[in-house]
């Protein structure tokens, strides 16, 4: 009986010291300062294994497919270059302010499944800005992405540009010409140019990534087999 007391005790302080710092406004909720140590560990621990967990029974299907990879291209380069880059091209404004910052896909292809890539495209990740595809996208239009993931790992700037020009008319984002995207109910929406030059032709390998630094997630301690 003692004990039971001293649990309760223990555990209602506990609970109390919680509430009271989250009342207290001393953790830096500011995404311009790091994650501690500790948070980064048991955030990428926990999104590690809910990703591996959650993606163990999708079935993948035959993604060595030019087509779909050429429709995966223009995909990509609507709905992901912004945040996460592609070969040549560091993300957006708002990619380089996130926190976590989005990875560069090229290295996750090479450590996810591609059941694992799918799974996170499709539902996205809670508490950071990678959104949830699916809500917008059936699976049809996500494996496109995924496929063009793959291939990611082997591309460089030429090439990528090469795969661009000869995805034209490819993938529900058709045109990667124009500035202009097509919404999910068949209208156009314009996008501001001001992103203009995120999206110039770049022939030169050296092409400048001006991305930060990631604040990477140790894949090395989670077993992401490749597919
Ligand atoms: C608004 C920004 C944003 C957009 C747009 C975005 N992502 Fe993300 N994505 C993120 C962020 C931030 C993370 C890192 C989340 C984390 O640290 O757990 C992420 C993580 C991922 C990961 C996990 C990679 C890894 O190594 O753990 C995959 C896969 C991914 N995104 C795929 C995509 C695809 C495919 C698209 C386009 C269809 C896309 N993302 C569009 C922000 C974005």
């Amino acid at each position: 009986m003692k004990k039971i007391r001293s649990f309760i005790i223990v555990v209602t302080i506990g609970v109390l010291v919680i509430v009271s710092f989250a009342y207290s406004g001393i953790y830096d909720i500011s995404a311009s300062s790091p994650h501690s140590s500790i948070t980064n560990w048991l955030f990428s621990t926990t999104s590690h294994a809910s990703i591996k967990r959650s993606a163990k029974d999708i079935n993948v299907p035959n993604l060595h497919d030019d087509a779909l990879v050429l429709a995966g291209v223009n995909d990509f380069s609507e709905m992901c270059l912004g945040c996460h880059g592609a070969p040549g091209q560091s993300p957006e404004a708002m990619g380089l302010g996130l926190n976590p910052p989005p990875p560069d896909l090229s290295e996750s292809a090479l450590i996810m499944s591609s059941a694992e890539l799918f799974w996170v495209t499709k539902h996205g990740i809670k508490m950071t800005g990678m959104p949830a595809w699916g809500a917008t996208h059936d699976d049809d239009s996500i494996w496109p992405v995924v496929a063009f993931i793959k291939k990611l790992p082997d591309l460089g700037v030429t090439q990528y540009q090469d795969l661009l020009a000869r995805a034209k008319g490819m993938g529900h984002h058709t045109d990667n010409s124009t500035n202009s995207e097509q919404s999910h109910d068949g209208k156009a929406i314009e996008i501001p140019s001001h992103y203009d030059d995120n999206y110039e032709n770049d022939d030169s390998e050296q092409s400048e990534d001006l991305r930060p630094e990631p604040e990477k997630h140790d894949h090395s301690k989670h077993d992401h087999s490749s597919k």
